[in-house]
């Protein structure tokens, strides 16, 4: 007998996949909210499987509280950040993540639509016809910025940053550059360069980020590289919040460093910035397009990221390497 812990209730296919096996205690959080720490701490006590989500913290004292029988933590999102995988490999304990390719779609049409919404200032011209403020076309009214012809540049050039270079690209006429670790020759069938960061960021119209959370990537976005930065650049995060030092971005889109911000993700989430006077500052900025963490909220994608940690889960019974274990 396999028992799972699933932390919220998710969209169902993975459920009903996981449901369908023989010898499984399936035991759901199923609330709408948050699993709260205490509650957790309970819940996973003897479990072999946890199916957490992002915004669970999976760290030593709730492998403590699960107890020697815990095998696997199987995570219900892309990042793996909120899991502790130095604790979990000390004990032996396999991590699996849930990309698809219908997330890594979702994603990158997320990072398309905030590329649009800031240069053709969508949010605020509609904050502008709702307040009544439309009182006659105007050749200079509410001037944006156009898109086709300029440089996009990746940080990060894997699955979510090839895509939206091939959308970019391929659709608008944008030049790709992107920097990472190394090279990726499908995102070069694009046309797209590898460049170092720092020059990745003195080019680019738009910056938009694709890497993972690691103590390598926080605040790899600060004060020097904002200043680095066209004056008319836009930054795109739906990455992870903390990647980008939000401090210094309220900073360079108040003095108009760079031009814009969207921003899917945040530094203190589910804050929208760590500290009041910068959340109060955030939201009254007219250049910044805020969304909180939706970026994957589309039905074909929670629904495939549902299968994929079934499908990680099951691989794992079977006595074979999860396809997303992460390494
Ligand atoms: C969402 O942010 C994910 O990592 O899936
Ligand atoms: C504007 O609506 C135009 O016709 O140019």
């Amino acid at each position: 007998m396999t028992k799972i812990f699933v932390c919220r209730d998710i969209p169902d296919e993975g459920l009903k996949m996981l449901a369908k096996k023989k010898g499984l205690v399936i035991d759901v959080y199923k609330k709408d909210q948050a699993i709260p720490r205490k509650e957790l701490l309970k819940r996973v006590h003897g479990v072999d499987i946890i199916l957490s989500i992002l915004t669970d913290k999976i760290d030593k004292d709730v492998m403590n509280a699960a107890g020697p029988s815990l095998k696997m933590i199987a995570n219900y999102a892309v990042g793996f950040d909120n899991v502790d995988l130095v604790e979990a490999k000390k004990r032996g304990i396999i991590v699996s993540n849930a990309p698809s390719l219908e997330t890594t779609k979702a994603v990158a049409e997320h990072a398309v639509a905030m590329i649009f919404a800031l240069a053709h200032r969508l949010v605020e011209a509609d904050g502008f016809a709702r307040a009544g403020k439309y009182h006659g076309w105007g050749p200079q009214m509410l001037l944006g910025t156009d898109v086709m012809g300029k440089t996009l540049g990746l940080i990060g050039g894997g699955r979510i940053g090839t895509a939206l270079a091939r959308r970019m690209h391929d659709g608008f006429g944008v030049n790709i550059i992107y920097s990472d670790l190394k090279r990726n020759p499908d995102l070069e069938k694009f046309g797209a360069k590898y460049l170092s960061k720092n020059d990745l960021l003195k080019k680019s119209d738009i910056v938009s980020l694709h890497v993972p959370l690691l103590p390598s990537t926080r605040h790899l976005i600060s004060t020097k590289e904002l200043k680095m930065m066209k004056k008319s650049a836009f930054l795109i995060n739906t990455a992870r919040g903390p990647i980008v030092d939000e401090t210094a971005l309220v900073k360079a889109l108040k003095t108009g460093e760079i031009a814009g911000a969207g921003l899917d993700v945040f530094e203190c989430e589910p804050l929208i910035a760590c500290n009041p006077k910068q959340t109060k500052e955030l939201r009254s900025l007219k250049n910044v397009i805020l969304t909180p963490h939706t970026a994957s909220a589309t039905e074909g994608a929670r629904q495939a990221m549902s299968r994929a940690a079934a499908t990680n889960i099951l691989a794992f019974i079977a006595g074979k390497i999860p396809p997303n274990a992460v390494k």
